[in-house]
């Protein structure tokens, strides 16, 4: 029966099959982020909105207008986080992590939320995972957290990713690229987008991202950022490079490259996967060594990335086939309901995976929802107190010592 209620716009349910497939991502996160020294750090959902405009930047479509941003019951102005760097920085200071050796090296996964236009690969509720260097401005740094979302990507098998690399300069670099930036696109006003035109001194960055024939024409000529590099900017873009090069990492240079948060200072990267549309980035990010430093601590150079759990998941286009279980306890009558109950507790005790007939089937049903649910042996309790071991693949069915089952199950050896 159909319910008069559904999941909001934007979000989903994520059901046992795709619950499994999204198990496996994780652990295998997990096992990546940890051997590199990747602590794991969780942050609220919601946060003081200032936290955002200021982080993530007021010009900024995520700011601008795909904040959920409400009041709580004290006045406060909250936001449901649309990212998470802006928060992990918050608790660097909160907790005075900029005291400790540094750098730090910190992971997170979970949901964030956007008001963007839900379509295939974007939705309002999404999951990040990501990670945080925070405290370094070396070359190695960038290298290493970018050889991370590479190698996660390698190790989930997902086909068709490709790694664009930029750099967008210090803050002062940036700056003045948009100053040269913005004076192009003005003097080419008339040939824009009116989209484009209106935002020409809020985010000219963004015009590179246009699809309208006009504007693309005018970005053509338009000078790019990579370009300009000079002096300590270009050096570590150079030794950036050179490292991504030693490991074997192959990336190709964007100078178009955007990304839609205002922090991002030297270098900046995307990961996009051609089997994804329009929303083909499954992670990106870069460096912000200017962020904490914004959010009131000391000047501090950092680097992280997030990647879109649904988008690789969509990208790796796969169901995980369920677990199968090791056993299942039937029972021929039901007197020998609490027996069962007994032993299956047991096993499970003793790390075997098992389940036992909960809707009071005959023997014959129970032996079909064994089938169904992938057990690969089945223990009949028999009323006579006897019991009986069948293995699901064969067929075979053979008597087994009643007073010796969990021993039975895990071949002796507890
Ligand atoms: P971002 O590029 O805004 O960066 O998001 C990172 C990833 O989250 C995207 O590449 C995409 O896979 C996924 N994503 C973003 N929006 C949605 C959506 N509406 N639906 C589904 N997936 C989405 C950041 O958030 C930065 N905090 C990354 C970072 C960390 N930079 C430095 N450190």
């Amino acid at each position: 029966m159909a319910s008069k209620y559904q999941a909001p716009r934007g979000t989903f349910d994520v059901l046992p099959e795709a619950a499994r497939s999204r198990a496996r991502l994780e652990r295998t996160a997990a096992e990546i982020l940890t051997r590199a020294g990747y602590e794991p750090i969780a942050t609220p959902m919601f946060e003081d909105t200032e936290l955002f405009e200021r982080g993530v930047g007021r010009s900024t479509d995520i700011v601008r207008k795909e904040m959920f941003t409400f009041e709580d019951k004290g006045g406060r102005s909250l936001t449901l986080r649309p990212e998470g760097t802006a928060s992990v920085c918050r608790a660097y200071l909160e907790h005075g992590m900029h005291k400790l050796a540094q750098p730090v090296k910190l992971s997170y996964l979970g949901p964030f939320f956007r008001h963007e236009r839900p379509q295939a690969g974007r939705y309002r509720q999404f999951h990040q995972l990501g990670v945080e260097c925070i405290g370094t401005d070396s070359p190695l740094a960038d290298v290493e957290v970018i050889m991370l979302l590479s190698d996660l990507l390698a190790e989930l098998g997902v086909p068709g990713i490709e790694l664009r690399l930029g750099s967008l300069g210090s803050l002062q670099a940036r700056h003045d690229y948009l100053d040269a930036l913005k004076a192009h696109l003005h003097a080419h006003e008339a040939e824009l987008s009116s989209d484009v035109r209106e935002r020409i001194d809020v985010n000219p960055l963004r015009a590179f991202d246009a699809d309208d024939e006009g504007t693309r024409a005018v970005m053509e000529s338009a000078p790019t950022i990579v370009e300009r590099l000079e002096g300590e900017d270009a050096e570590h873009f150079a030794e950036v490079r050179a490292l991504l090069d030693a490991a074997g990492v192959a990336y190709a240079v964007d100078s178009t490259l955007v990304r839609g948060l205002d922090y991002y200072t030297r270098t900046i990267f995307s990961f996009v996967c051609d089997r994804l549309g329009a929303q083909s980035e499954v992670g990106g990010g870069g460096r912000y060594d200017g962020l904490i430093e914004q959010l009131g601590g000391p000047p501090t150079a950092a680097i992280g990335w997030a990647a879109g759990i649904e988008r690789i998941l969509l990208a790796l286009d796969e169901e995980a086939p369920g677990a199968g279980r090791d056993a299942f306890v039937a029972v021929a009558e039901a007197e020998q309901r609490q027996r069962a109950m007994v032993l299956v507790s047991e096993l499970r005790h003793a790390g075997i995976s098992a389940e036992l007939d909960l809707a009071g089937r005959a023997l014959k049903g129970q032996l079909k929802q064994a089938d169904r649910i992938g057990a690969r042996r089945v223990l009949i309790l028999e009323a006579d107190g006897g019991a009986q071991l069948r293995d699901m693949d064969s067929g075979e069915q053979r008597p087994v010592d009643p007073g010796n089952l969990v021993d039975e199950m895990t071949g002796g050896e507890r």
